[in-house]
């Protein structure tokens, strides 16, 4: 089968890769390209371990076609820290000890990067609502939640 070129931009910087049309971004991101910080749990949209944000929109990348990145900013786990510097939602999760196999762990903070983004001090009604769509099945959601409250109050504290 011919395959598909795609041009488009993850994490800042132009990429261009090769897929075939039934290949998820998912796929291409970790097998293709070798970005694996990107996580593959259900495949089927359910546990928001593959988040990825495209054009500014989160989403989970077992659902999208690769093809449909062409032209797109993509934005994965590996361009959340700034080099070796970790924002303040990874330094939480850190402190918090808010993981424990990590599977789960760069979908929630692809997710509670956008949540803090879009609300930068919500309760913690709304980020247990906005982080519904990731799942966690080792530490519960206790940990995780105060990490990222932590986070939105460390944040508004350094833009004060
Ligand atoms: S692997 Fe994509 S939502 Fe579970
Ligand atoms: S830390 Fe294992 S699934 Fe969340």
């Amino acid at each position: 089968m011919a395959k598909i070129r795609v041009e488009t931009t993850i994490n800042g910087e132009e990429t261009e890769f090769l897929c075939n049309g039934q290949e998820s971004l998912l796929e291409v991101l970790r097998d293709g390209i070798g970005m694996t910080g990107t996580k593959e749990g259900c495949t089927t949209g359910d546990c928001g371990a593959c988040s990825v944000v495209v054009d500014g929109r989160l989403v989970p990348s077992c659902l999208v076609l690769a093809a449909e990145a062409q032209g797109r900013n993509v934005e994965t786990i590996e361009g959340v820290a700034d080099g070796q510097k970790l924002t303040p939602i990874q330094q939480q999760f850190l402190e918090h000890g808010a993981l424990q196999c990590g599977i789960c762990t760069p979908g929630f903070i692809v997710a509670a990067e956008k949540l803090l983004e879009k609300n930068p001090d919500p309760t913690e009604a709304e980020a247990r609502y906005f982080l519904a769509g990731n799942l966690c099945r080792c530490t519960g959601y206790d940990k995780i939640i105060k990490a990222v409250l932590d986070a939105a109050a460390v944040m508004r504290e350094e833009r004060a």
